[in-house]
């Protein structure tokens, strides 16, 4: 059976560390860490998302800034509101809400936003830090990943690491951040000729592809460790892009859903607004 990486608890450690060193700087009299969140249109998953960032923005001692922008939103306003926050002394980080409806350019906002508040790291220039290995922000749910995989000292060095889903926000980036410590790393996706087969070879899974329970039992190595990034609904319940049960029976370490990947997502983005908030303040 195996034993759960428990996203929940870690988070809460990661929370409970930033909370005390807002503590202390605001001890120091310097002013509070400031993240702005913007949503535009009404997509209830990414209501959910920002409110979620919210509430943990105030539970750590941040100021959270909304800014709600509606369905038809034009790109000059959703620019001149990006364009205030990034000269805006107060505010540390800018998140824009992704996805953007259909009219909007996604790239064009990801790289208005100054990269020195560019708390998702999606921007070019830290995307491009990342593939030196010189990052300035880590992306959230891939450096998440790492923090659960750190905290339960599972190692990476040597290991065979497959990763199932190529995206932006999360395949790509995982993938640096595995070989930066030294994993064998492959990548799967939607044309892998014979999935089970790369999928059976790694000793840490790491499945991101927004099809739910896509990957069973029969498809890991015995003991392998199994990161699940999915948040998927099924039959009206929530689950992952694994199938829990008959991964669970096999693996050595696993992450539920929810309450695996989902808290450390957050949690990472808490502290890269403190990395951009120190950046700021010269601290
Ligand atoms: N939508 C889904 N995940 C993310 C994320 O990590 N950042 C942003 N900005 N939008 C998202």
């Amino acid at each position: 059976m195996a034993k759960i990486l428990d996203g929940k608890l870690i988070s809460q450690k990661v929370k409970d560390e930033i909370t005390n060193e807002v503590i202390l700087y605001r001890e120091k009299g310097l002013r509070q860490p400031c993240l702005a969140v913007v949503l535009v249109g009404d997509n209830e998953a990414s209501k959910i998302y920002v409110r979620n960032k919210k509430r943990s923005c105030e539970q750590v001692g941040f100021v959270s800034l909304e800014y709600l922008l509606t369905e038809d939103a034009k790109q000059e306003e959703l620019d001149f509101l990006i364009d205030t926050l990034n000269s805006d002394d107060t505010v540390d980080g800018i998140l824009v809400q992704l996805p953007l409806p259909k009219h909007l350019d996604e790239q064009s906002v990801i790289n208005r936003i100054s990269p020195k508040k560019d708390v998702d790291a999606f921007h070019p220039e830290n995307v491009g830090r990342i593939m030196l290995g010189n990052p300035l922000f880590l992306p959230c749910t891939p450096s998440g990943v790492m923090r659960l995989l750190k905290e339960y000292d599972i190692q990476i060095s040597g290991k065979e690491c497959v990763i199932v889903g190529r995206s932006n926000i999360v395949g790509k980036p995982m993938s640096l951040l595995l070989l930066g410590e030294n994993g064998t790393v492959t990548i799967c996706h939607s044309r892998t000729r014979d999935l089970g087969e790369v999928t059976r070879r790694a000793d840490i899974l790491v499945v991101a592809i927004g099809v739910a329970k896509k990957i069973t039992g029969d498809m890991i190595k015995e003991s392998a460790v199994v990161v699940d990034v999915g948040m998927n609904r099924s039959e009206g319940a929530l689950c992952g892009d694994t199938d829990f049960i008959s991964c669970e029976s096999k693996a050595s370490y696993i992450t539920p859903v929810p309450g695996g990947v989902g808290p450390m997502t957050i949690a990472m983005l808490l502290q890269n607004t403190l990395t951009a908030y120190k950046i700021h303040m010269n601290i």
